[in-house]
């Protein structure tokens, strides 16, 4: 019998979806989620009743930081691939709550990484952020380019993830994976991001927030994109890259450590006013816009360069946001039944 695929953040918005998709190709998986209420923790609860009724899937709730309980599932289950997305989200709330930042993302990247190296680990394939490269104006983003401005202290946690990352894919050959993910959207959503907050907001003919006035641009990434790319890459473990050269060395291979870091975006940046006309035709109604200042920590515009992406691991994202954002408001009124 093959190994099982350990998930963190399994009843979370992309770890549910990659534990479905990894669960329909024959996997077994380990989900370890703490189901804290960062937001409404019914709604993790009911994507957690979907991933249980599934006879392969195994849950653990557990919180990441408590090295021990995380130990213990590994000795179980003797997980030899890892997709680590449990973490502690979200660019504006680290403003209010940064310990529970490094106790989730720093601390716990720890017990997960100690835990693929006792499980002798062939990958582990983690979430980092687009938000990681805070002040670097250069679009597209590329990780070729680096990322050392953080804005904020979630951005920060999660280049510290990709640092720590290096070292122990170099002390201990665990191949390690960093995929920075684009403001992804769609089903089963977090209630904390744009289109779930606007979605409500419109439905109960209440104004929404539109930050910077509008006039900022997001590369959206349709969840089921990805997916594709969480699972192409977990397929095709980070090796060390031969052409690497310590003396112009490339922040994102390595010539010292199999560890790499890669782009997960749609590669199309759609400003956000066009965004919000979508969900609008979506919706059949008009959004009241209230129109705001930029928020501390925000960047005005993002946009991927996937072509590393591609070449690594062949990740092609194809669903536009007329296609995604309908996808979403059909989910959204079925789930909370609003229409
Ligand atoms: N959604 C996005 O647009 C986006 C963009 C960039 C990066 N990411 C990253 O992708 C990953 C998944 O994000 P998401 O949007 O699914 O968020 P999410 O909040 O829906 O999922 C994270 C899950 O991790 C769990 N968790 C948090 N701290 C934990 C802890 N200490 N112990 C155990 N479980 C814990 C939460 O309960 C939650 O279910 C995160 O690492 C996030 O930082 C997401």
């Amino acid at each position: 019998m093959s190994h099982p695929v350990l998930v963190t953040g399994s009843a979370g918005f992309i770890g549910f979806h990659t534990t479905l998709r990894l669960l329909e190709r024959g996997e077994t998986v380990v989900g370890i989620d703490n189901l804290n209420s960062y937001y409404d923790p019914a709604l993790k609860q009911a994507r957690l009743d979907q991933l249980l009724v599934h006879p392969s899937y195994r849950h653990h709730t557990l919180d990441l930081a408590d090295a021990s309980g995380v130990a213990a599932v590994f000795a179980e289950h003797h997980p030899k691939r890892i997709v680590h997305l449990g973490a502690q989200a979200g660019v504006r709330y680290s403003l209010e709550a940064p310990g529970t930042y490094v106790s989730s993302n720093v601390t716990g990247f720890l017990s997960i990484i100690e835990g693929a190296r006792a499980a002798g680990c062939e990958h582990l394939v983690y979430a980092s952020t687009s938000s990681a490269y805070g002040a670097n104006g250069k679009l597209p983003f590329a990780p070729s380019d680096g990322a050392n401005h953080p804005l904020t202290l979630y951005a920060a946690t999660k280049i510290a993830n990709e640092a720590m990352a290096h070292s122990y894919a170099h002390l201990f050959g665990i191949p390690l994976t960093g995929l920075r993910f684009f403001t992804v959207y769609g089903p089963w959503g977090r209630p904390d991001m744009a289109l779930f907050k606007f979605t409500r907001a419109i439905l109960k003919d209440e104004p929404i927030d539109v930050y910077g006035e509008g006039r900022m641009s997001r590369d959206f990434t349709y969840v089921d994109d990805i997916v594709t790319g969480i699972v192409a890459a977990l397929d095709q473990p980070a090796t060390v890259n031969p052409a690497w050269d310590a003396t112009a060395p490339d922040p994102s291979t390595s010539g010292v450590a199999p560890w790499r870091i890669l782009n997960l975006g749609a590669g199309q940046p759609v400003p956000l006013m066009r965004y919000i006309e979508v969900l609008e035709e979506k919706l059949g109604r008009k959004a009241k816009l209230n129109l705001m200042p930029m928020q501390e920590g925000d960047v005005v515009n993002t946009e991927a360069d996937v072509s590393a992406t591609l070449a690594a691991i062949g990740y092609a994202p194809s669903t536009p946001v007329e296609e995604g954002v309908g996808r979403f408001v059909d989910w959204y009124c079925n789930f909370y039944r609003e229409n």
